[in-house]
């Protein structure tokens, strides 16, 4: 068994934010991960960070702009934290290494981005998240921070109410062991690949939430699922909204530029949930391209477009074809990012003693029922920061709890039976229907029969759980073993998302019901959370925090 004070799970940018802030607090943190850091999801992210740093601009105004992108489901207490510390961490950031593209005066440049009242997204040309990952990294290494790489937690250890450490499967052996701390802290990222078509990395199966949620922490508001505008047709991959910023318009298969219809003022350059909407409406009417809409940039020219959004063109050109300085790139709304997660307070707190989350793993809630692009990797940062501090304060005085005794054996007994089941489902068939039935029943538009006919679906499926049988029984690397865990984690959160969104009668920022086709604030003005409960699932509700701004009607 090895000791810590602090376990982090999750090494992208919230995690080893964190980490960072519990060694400066003289802690003996260890991050724990199943991917290489530099693998984390956070490297994905490409057009930048929000942050109010001209004088014209402001931190209420950014915190304007958030609490409507969220359609007012945002708990305005944590988006004005958010918003308020969001110029100095991008100046911290600068302090460790991040070359911001800068604008002709020196100072640091900012695009457009949706839904936003001024140009206030900071970034390093398309590779924003792949820059600040590997310059947190550099602080992690920098403190000689210990790291479990490449191990997948298991289970997280609660006893009596309290976190008492975790137990993961080191990759390399196949080995399980316990890893014991005063508190834990979940920052895994999101739960894009529930769905077959995503831009998040294979690795974002919801594993926190659904470890969280086996723990006796609820889940809140799951039933929001950001559908990104603009992905490749073919792939899925991210093809980022500074390209919108910076001037693209979204054309139908006519040529026509559409969004006029749908965002008279904003245009390409409303809200994700607005945008996505149009093209689906664009693409059911008849006027896309075989389920695609297109992303036009030709008339930015080469220079532009090779000096902003670099990695937009290459990746065009390898994943689809298409070289965006010639054509048109063929684009359809792909899910993205999840607003919902493991409900915390605003210090990441979860309602678990010694258990916390930050990042896209936690709900706070700072984006409510739909995030403003650039907000992410500013929240993992500011609740990375803020939540690493409040842990360190928690773990100085916190006493380490024992840990469980027949823990260990536990979760041998169930990957044991796993390994040596000879005959039966195979698990890829079974992961494939439940991205198929959430693409199709929990998309973009959803009403109650398709909601009910899903969870029929994801509950028929998650009864063949237990008689997978591996093709691989090997202990090296056996990533057919994680793939089956991580199927045990698609699966209730699906089931989870399926719930809130059956529920939410009303349609509010990313969650469109056409049976319920306007925003209740009188019934729904209100956070779902999600509880497992002896194998069942429980639906609460809680309020939401309305501080400087109320919910009035949202246009773009
Ligand atoms: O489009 C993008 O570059 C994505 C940014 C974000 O999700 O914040």
């Amino acid at each position: 068994m090895v000791i810590h004070d602090v376990i982090v799970i999750g090494a992208g940018l919230a995690g080893m934010r964190a980490a960072v802030e519990l060694a400066e607090a003289g802690l003996d943190v260890a991050i724990v991960t199943k991917v290489h850091p530099i693998r984390s999801h956070s490297v994905a992210a490409q057009g930048g960070i929000n942050a109010a740093m001209n004088k014209a601009d402001s931190w209420k105004d950014h915190m304007y702009d958030t609490a409507k992108g969220s359609d007012f489901l945002g708990d305005q207490d944590a988006i004005e934290v958010l918003c308020k510390e969001a110029p100095e961490n991008i100046k911290e950031l600068e302090r460790m290494g991040a070359i911001f593209n800068r604008d002709d005066k020196g100072n640091i440049a900012q695009r457009a981005f949706g839904g936003a009242g001024y140009a206030r997204t900071c970034y390093l040309a398309d590779r924003t998240g792949h820059s600040m990952l590997h310059i947190i990294f550099e602080q992690v290494i920098a403190r000689g921070i210990c790291r479990y790489n490449e191990w997948h937690v298991v289970e997280v250890i609660v006893e009596d109410g309290v976190a008492r450490g975790v137990i993961a499967i080191e990759l390399l052996t196949g080995k399980l062991h316990r890893l014991h701390a005063k508190a834990v802290l979940l920052a895994t990222g999101g739960y894009g690949r529930v769905f077959s078509a995503s831009t998040n990395a294979l690795s974002s199966t919801g594993d926190g939430m659904s470890l969280a949620l086996r723990a006796g922490a609820p889940l809140m508001d799951m039933e929001f699922v950001q559908f990104h505008p603009t992905t490749l047709k073919r792939t899925g991959i991210l093809m980022t909204e500074g390209a919108r910023g910076e001037g693209g318009y979204l054309i139908n298969a006519n040529g026509d530029r559409f969004m006029h219809k749908y965002a008279p003022n904003k245009l390409e350059l409303a809200s994700r949930d607005v945008v996505s909407r149009a093209e689906q409406e664009e693409i059911d009417a008849g006027f896309g391209d075989d389920g695609c809409v297109f992303l036009d940039l030709r008339h930015l020219g080469e220079k532009k477009i090779s000096e902003k959004l670099p990695q937009i063109r290459d990746l065009a050109i390898k994943f689809e074809g298409v070289d965006p300085v010639k054509d048109p790139i063929p684009v359809k709304p792909g899910a993205h990012y999840s607003m919902g997660g493991i409900m915390t307070d605003i210090d990441g707190k979860t309602p678990i003693k010694g258990l916390f989350a930050a990042g896209e793993s936690a709900c706070l809630s700072v984006h409510g029922a739909n995030r403003l692009g650039g907000n992410s990797l500013l929240e993992a940062v500011v609740f990375g920061r803020r939540v690493g501090r409040g842990v360190a304060k928690f773990a100085k005085t916190a006493k380490l709890y024992p840990f469980p005794e027949d823990a260990l054996k536990n979760a041998a007994h169930g990957i044991a039976l796993l390994m040596n089941r000879e005959v039966g489902e195979s698990a890829s068939k079974i992961v494939d229907g439940v991205r198929k039935a959430m693409q199709k029943h929990c998309g973009i538009y959803r009403d109650k029969k398709s909601l009910e006919e899903g969870l029929a679906k994801v509950r028929q499926l998650a009864a063949k759980l237990d008689e997978i049988a591996l093709v691989d029984t090997g202990d090296i690397f056996n990533t057919e073993m994680i793939n089956v865990l991580e199927l045990g984690h698609i699966v209730e959160i699906s089931e989870a998302m399926l719930l809130g969104a059956l529920n939410r009668e009303e349609s509010r920022g990313s969650h469109s019901r056409s049976d319920f086709p306007t925003r209740d604030d009188e019934n729904w003005l209100k956070h779902t959370l999600v509880y497992l409960e002896d194998g069942k699932f429980r639906v609460d509700y809680k309020g939401v925090s309305i501080t400087r701004f109320q919910p009035e009607e949202r246009k773009y």
